[in-house]
């Protein structure tokens, strides 16, 4: 089965970056990871796109196909061939574009070091209990593939932190070794906006994990409204 896939091609260095179309055959099976290498080992040896573990687990490879992020290692392409003739990949949006499928993600792990979204050294070591471990370990789940924070209308259109910070700052709301904890929270309602979340769902929507930050979300806002300290 035939598919024609239309690729935004350019680089950081060009001002306005323009599709190129290949046509594909398409088996039961293939991944659209396994198609772009494909079209890269057959036909264009420039096409740049990530791609780490092949296995839904490192976040690297998402992209959007027909304008969903998704992960390119795990999204089966016979099933788009089905049903439509042609479909669209591009970078993730909202984030700088270094060339072709590939966007640079270093700027967000400065935005992650603002928001100290990891216990800092001297922060105690102390025992997590199972409990407390089963609870957290959902936020913990997130593979950084930023399909959520590239689909957040609200990171895309203001100032807001985004569905990927708040989640990896749920994570300490409840953990004894956060030492700072609301310094953590107050710069999160200050300068990443929390309470500007839609909770439009759109991040739960394409995360492909059971991470599903729009809950964790609404979770953090509980907490600061109960907590008069963290909202004064
Ligand atoms: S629920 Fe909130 S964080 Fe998630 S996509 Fe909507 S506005 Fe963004
Ligand atoms: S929360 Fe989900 S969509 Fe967002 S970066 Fe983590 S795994 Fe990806
Ligand atoms: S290559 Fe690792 S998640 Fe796709």
């Amino acid at each position: 089965m035939k598919l024609r896939l239309k690729i935004l091609r350019g680089a950081y260095t060009v001002e306005k970056p323009e599709f190129k179309v290949f046509e594909v055959e398409v088996q039961k099976g293939m991944t659209f990871l396994r198609i772009l290498q494909k079209i890269k080992e057959e036909t264009d040896p420039s096409l740049s796109f990530r791609h780490f573990c092949r296995a839904g687990i490192c976040g690297t490879c998402a992209i959007l196909i027909d304008g969903f992020p998704r992960l390119a290692c795990k999204e089966q392409v016979l099933s788009y061939a089905l049903i439509k003739e042609e479909v669209t990949l591009e970078p993730l949006k909202g984030f700088p574009l270094l060339k072709d499928l590939v966007v640079d993600h270093e700027v967000f792990t400065e935005k992650m070091k603002k928001y100290k979204t990891w216990l800092l050294e001297g922060e105690e070591y102390s025992k997590i209990t199972p409990t407390l471990h089963r609870k957290i370990e959902r936020a913990a789940d997130c593979i950084l593939c930023y399909a959520c924070q590239s689909y957040c209308p609200q990171v895309l259109e203001e100032d807001y932190a985004g569905p990927v910070i708040f989640a990896k700052l749920y994570r300490l709301i409840k953990d004894p070794r956060n030492a700072i904890r609301d310094e953590r929270f107050i710069y999160a309602l200050d300068k990443g906006h929390l309470y500007h979340c839609l909770s439009c769902n759109k991040c739960n929507n394409c995360c492909p994990t059971e991470t599903k930050p729009a809950d964790l979300i609404r979770e953090i806002m509980v907490y600061t409204g109960k907590n008069e300290e963290v909202r004064s």
